[in-house]
Parts: structure tokens; sequence; C-alpha cells
């Protein structure tokens, strides 16, 4: 799941590159808006699977974090059993 959100946040990006050469060229003209509604829909992706790679490491290690505590947890109970 995350290899493939990564993925396509690196795909996207040469796409991306293309897309705003298009919004500048295209400024002005009937097809302009279009594109700008484009651009602005691949900035939303970028924007959330960019915070996904972001947080990921961090979520990774509270996830180990608390599954490691709880087995500590678990080994205190069954010593003081
Ligand atoms: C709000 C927008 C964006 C956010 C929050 C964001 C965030 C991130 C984060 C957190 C990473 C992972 C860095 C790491 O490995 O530690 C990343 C990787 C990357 N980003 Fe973005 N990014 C954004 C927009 C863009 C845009 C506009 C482009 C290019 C047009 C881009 C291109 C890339 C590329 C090529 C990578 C490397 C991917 C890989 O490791 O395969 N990003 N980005």
């Amino acid at each position: 799941m995350s290899r493939t959100i990564r993925l396509c946040h690196r795909w996207l990006a040469p796409v991306f590159i293309v897309v705003m050469i298009a919004v500048l060229s295209t400024q002005g003209s009937a097809i302009g808006p279009i594109i700008q509604r484009i651009q602005q829909g691949m900035v939303l992706v970028f924007a959330l699977s960019g915070l996904y790679l972001f947080a990921m490491p961090w979520w990774v290690k509270w996830r180990r974090g608390t599954k490691n505590s709880t087995q500590h947890a678990a080994r205190h109970e069954r010593d003081a059993a």
C-alpha cells in the first residue's frame, strides 16, 4: 500500500511538471481553466500522498512502540502470576 502511494507520488512528479508548463502556456485561452482544474486536482493528490509519506515513518514507529509496550506489560503480568 505505502509502496503504491510512493510510486504514484514519484510518477506523478514529471506529469505535474508537464501540466505546469501546459497551465503557463494556455493562460488566457479557452482550455486554460480546464488544465488549471486538472492541476488543482493533482496538487490535492500530491498533498495527500505527500502527507502520508511524511507521516508514515512516525506511524510505523508509534505502532511498533505500542506493540512492544503491550508485550512488555503482558510479560510483567505473566511473571507476577
Ligand atoms: C503538498 C505537496 C507535497 C508534499 C507534502 C510532499 C511530501 C513528500 C514526502 C514527505 C516525501 C517523502 C520523502 C522521504 O522519502 O522521506 C516526498 C517524496 C517525493 N516527492 Fe513530494 N510532496 C509534495 C509535492 C510534490 C511535488 C509537487 C512533486 C514534484 C512535482 C513531488 C515529488 C516528489 C518525489 C519525486 C519524491 C520521491 C519519491 C520516492 O521516494 O520515490 N512532491 N514528497
